[in-house]
């Protein structure tokens, strides 16, 4: 077994994490986020979301934050388009990167974006071409890929039939996501395996939420197969609004203590997330989910006072 030396690390806190937060955050603080994380050397920061502003609100100031932030040279900056409406918007923010979001469960996409599969697949056809036409990198999200919490199991047929159609429809990159944080090891190995078949796996990415505790076994269990790319939010914030119950991803602090551990670069300095961490975690009014985090601010609070 030999695990990749270099890891794409996409952070997506400014994204799936706010976007299930019930107070309103101001976009300033949005701002601050995404700059903080932008210098802390991110190659892909998942910074908005252009869907109805009726069904996920916190999403509504993605134009005015997209049109504000410090873009660092080398990080690629994505938005969430669920049709043409959704890329319009994205391309006029100059997003670099417009990501089409389906799902493995019939359920789970009538909740999210209120169609079935086949729908979202033809309405993402119109969204790949236009992204091709404009040169804009193209990502597709596959929810519930480990299981669904309207539907239950999900198979991973079920998984590897939606990697063909997204494939097809010519993404660059295809992340398996577990949205509600049930996978394990096992069955994260045996999806990528099956998935590895239809698409290269050098273009996969894992999203795992941490709801029940698994997402370092998970990335570690996905590194083992040969994936090279992990989603994580700064502060495991996050969760998704159509996903009741389901806690945010894991953290990115967390990821990039298990990623040095292991000898394997990122390009990301730990300690700038640590303090984006902080930063956000303060303006929520509550502490961070990431344990390494938490720990390397003690440490340092206890160095700066001993
Ligand atoms: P719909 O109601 O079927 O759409 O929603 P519609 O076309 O009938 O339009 C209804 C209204 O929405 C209209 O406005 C449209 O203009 C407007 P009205 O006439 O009522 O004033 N509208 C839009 N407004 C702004 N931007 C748009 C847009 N499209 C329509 N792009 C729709 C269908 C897809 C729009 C809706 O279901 C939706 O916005 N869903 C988004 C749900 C969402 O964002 N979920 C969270 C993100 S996914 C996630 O977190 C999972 C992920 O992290 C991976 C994982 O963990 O699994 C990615
Ligand atoms: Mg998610």
């Amino acid at each position: 077994m030999s695990l990749p030396k270099k890891v794409k690390l996409v952070e997506v806190g400014p994204r799936d994490g706010l976007q299930n937060e019930k107070q309103t955050i101001p976009v300033e603080v949005k701002l601050a986020l995404v700059n903080r994380l932008s210098e802390a050397g991110f190659a892909n920061i998942e910074a908005a979301s252009f869907v109805s502003p009726k069904w996920v609100p916190q999403m509504a100031t993605s134009t005015e934050l997209m049109a504000s932030i410090d873009r660092r040279p080398g990080t690629v900056y994505s938005a969430l388009v669920p049709n043409m409406k959704g890329f319009e918007a994205a391309l006029a923010a100059r997003a670099d990167e417009v990501v089409i979001f389906g799902a493995a469960s019939e359920a789970f996409s009538q909740k999210n974006i209120n169609c079935s599969i086949a729908e979202s697949i033809e309405r993402f056809r119109e969204v790949a071409a236009a992204a091709k036409a404009n040169r804009l990198r193209l990502r597709g999200s596959i929810s519930c890929a480990l299981g669904c919490p309207y539907q239950g199991e999900v198979s991973p047929e079920a998984v590897v039939d939606v990697v063909r159609r997204m494939r097809d429809l010519g993404c660059d990159e295809i992340d398996i996501a577990d949205t509600i944080g049930v996978g394990t090891p096992a069955k994260v190995q045996r999806v990528f395996e099956r998935v590895a078949n239809e698409f290269p796996l050098n273009q996969c990415a894992g999203h795992f939420h941490d709801t029940y505790g698994q997402a370092i076994a998970n990335i570690y269990a996905a590194l083992c197969t040969g994936v090279a790319i992990f989603h994580a939010s700064v502060a495991g914030l996050g969760g998704c609004p159509y996903a009741k119950g389901a806690t945010g991803n894991v953290a990115t602090e967390d990821v990039l203590y298990l990623l040095d551990g292991l000898g394997i670069t990122t390009g990301v300095d730990i300690n700038a997330v640590v303090d984006a961490g902080q930063f956000i975690s303060k303006h929520l009014g509550r502490p961070s989910a990431s344990r390494a985090g938490n720990a390397i601010a003690a440490r340092r609070l206890s160095e700066r006072t001993s």
